[in-house]
């Protein structure tokens, strides 16, 4: 992928207004220096999403939402990254960069783009002409509405049916082989990839042809199912079968059910059950795990009830924990031995099968009920395992308040508490200076001069690398460093691509606490509250170093030390009386 320098994204967000672009979408009530609405990414009554000028970015004090403009577009108009850059860089009349620019328009992509859907209409074409196909999808119950809806077709016998329509010319030929559509043998010989099969063409959002699946209809015939290879265009584990479907049937998607199948998808939706999508032939990843989530706030796994199922499952719930925000929910349905969702969908109709959903068993339970399979709970040997195997897990849910309850949950089971010891790059948190005991101060101002960092990046620019208190051992100077270092490299950062740095971090939730708060007083008293807290750190690393090397002395007595060290420290002793 093309990337889009740093610089140019700070311009353009610098550029950019993002109460203008909010607004046009959510109006926003002004209120005070802020504006609020009620949150577009969860439902509630009063308004608890806010957009700052003043920081240019958005937070939902409810669900945790927050970002930049162009993070707004991605999630609000579901835009792709490079597209939400486009629109943003159009309105604010700025060119993108060069080298991303040609990456779009790729005179090759357009074109794989066209011949794939080309390809799409000669294979439904094909179905019209082939009674044993069109015989195969009648005797699996698939009616006209639903061919016509996925597009199904039939992919004709021999080696060269779609070759010798669409590959003429050796340019449309590599255009095939570009987009998956070819095999080639040993002497170089090119043929049609898929013969005498059933065609499910396989849509991106945007509703374009990107590959397909095809399925033998005799018993004998190769594997079941054939599916295009990862081309340019395809990459399987971001892609779901049947979601432009979904979209199509929905304003608002519900919730969207994941199943195993193309003939489960098929099926449940000419059963009205038009909120399937399925993976294709592989486990659910996180990034179908972001999918899902931006397009529906819950989202329903099911899965075989046997081993191979619940293995899936289980992939399933590592892929979607750390997509747990707040007012998202997942659910695991397991299905009886020998059914799938296509066969019980025409037993049962769309009332069974969301009476099943109904059922389903929340993530929490399916969690907890896993890891617990083989343990004992009525002994602390398995209260203690079940906390060991969880803690990991838990540990990846995003912070809030789903994040609080399933710790509770694993409190409540165990007895023992979830939260993990704080490494050093952990904001301090109220809760750890109150607990630590020594140097409370100390704690609070790594965490201050970071807060205020975030509201006001440039000070960071104001302080060169390398940074003197770098060796201060407190936690959160880790951190603090490493903003300070990015705010150097990147002059123009607003708080919100800040931020965006740390996307996938635990970091991240802390520092979006802190920068949605709003620091009383004025800038300029900022900067002198900032250098102050500075000069305090590195007075206080001086202090540690003259205890390092005073303590050496102690132990070791004159010999501990090298003349450089002995010179060092009476200097140090000198700076710190001044
Ligand atoms: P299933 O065999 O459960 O699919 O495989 P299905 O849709 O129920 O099949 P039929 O048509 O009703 O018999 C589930 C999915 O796994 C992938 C496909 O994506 C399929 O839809 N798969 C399966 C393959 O890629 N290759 C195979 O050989 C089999
Ligand atoms: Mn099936």
């Amino acid at each position: 992928m093309a990337r889009i320098p740093d610089a140019f994204i700070d311009d353009l967000l610098a550029r950019t207004d993002i109460v203008e672009v909010i607004n046009a979408r959510v109006p926003l009530k002004r209120q005070g220096k802020e504006y609020s609405a009620r949150c577009p990414f969860h439902d509630e009554r009063s308004p608890s999403f806010t957009v700052s000028p003043n920081k240019q970015f958005y937070h939902c004090f409810g669900c945790g939402a927050h970002g930049t403009a162009l993070k707004f577009l991605m999630e609000y108009d579901r835009l792709e990254f490079l597209d939400a850059v486009e629109e943003l860089a159009r309105a604010a009349g700025m060119e993108v960069p060069r080298e991303t620019r040609q990456h779009n328009i790729n005179p090759d992509t357009q074109a794989t783009y066209d011949i794939l859907d080309a390809s799409a209409r000669f294979f439904r074409k094909q179905l019209e002409t082939s009674p044993q196909a069109q015989a195969y999808l009648d005797g699996r119950g698939v009616d006209a509405g639903t061919r016509e809806r996925f597009g199904i077709g039939y992919a004709p016998a021999g080696f060269n049916a779609l070759r010798d329509a669409l590959g003429s010319d050796e340019r449309r030929l590599k255009l095939l082989e570009r987009g998956g559509m070819m095999s080639r043998n040993d002497s170089g010989r090119v043929y049609d990839k898929f013969r005498d099969r059933v065609m499910f063409p396989i849509l991106d959002r945007r509703g374009r042809t990107i590959a397909f699946g095809g399925r033998v209809m005799g018993a004998d015939d190769g594997p079941k199912y054939l599916n295009s290879p990862e081309t340019p265009l395809f990459h399987k584990g971001r892609e779901l079968y049947g979601l432009w479907q979904v979209r199509q049937a929905h304003n608002k998607i519900p919730h969207i059910v994941v199943v195993e199948g193309y003939m489960d998808v098929v099926a449940l939706f000419q059963h009205g059950v038009d909120t399937a999508v399925a993976t294709l032939g592989t486990a659910t990843t996180p990034d179908h795990a972001e999918l899902l989530f931006r397009n529906a706030p819950d989202v329903y796994f099911c899965f075989d009830g046997d081993r191979a199922g619940r293995a899936a499952a289980w992939k399933a719930v590592e892929s979607v924990l750390p997509r747990m925000k707040d007012g998202r929910q997942a659910f695991f349905l397991f299905l009886p031995d020998g059914e799938d969702p296509d066969s019980l969908v025409r037993q049962e109709g769309a009332d069974g099968f969301n009476a099943r959903l109904k059922e389903a068993t929340p993530l929490s339970q399916f969690l907890f009920d896993s890891l617990a399979v083989d343990v004992n709970l009525g002994t602390l040997e398995g209260k203690g395992r079940l906390a060991e195997r969880a803690k990991p897990l838990l540990a990846q849910i995003p912070d809030g308040a789903f994040a609080d309850l399933m710790r509770q949950r694993l409190t409540e089971l165990t007895g023992v508490g979830a939260r993990a010891s704080a490494p050093d790059t952990h904001v301090p948190t109220q809760r750890a200076h109150t607990r630590g005991g020594q140097h409370p101060a100390k704690r609070s101002l790594v965490r201050g001069v970071i807060a205020l960092l975030l509201q006001s990046p440039a000070l960071g620019l104001e302080l060169l690398p390398p940074y003197r208190f770098a060796q201060l051992r407190q936690p959160g100077v880790d951190l603090l460093c490493e903003l300070l270092q990015l705010v150097y490299e990147r002059p123009g950062i607003g708080i919100g691509s800040l931020i965006e740095h740390f996307a996938g971090r635990e970091e991240q939730a802390a520092l979006q606490k802190l920068a949605a708060q709003s620091l009383p007083g004025e800038e300029a008293a900022w900067r002198t509250e900032f250098h102050e807290a500075i000069a305090r750190l590195e007075h206080q690393t001086l202090l540690q170093r003259v205890e390092e090397l005073q303590q050496r002395l102690r132990e070791g007595g004159h010999a501990a030390l090298t003349a450089q060290e002995r010179t060092e420290l009476g200097e140090t002793l000198a700076s710190l009386r001044r």
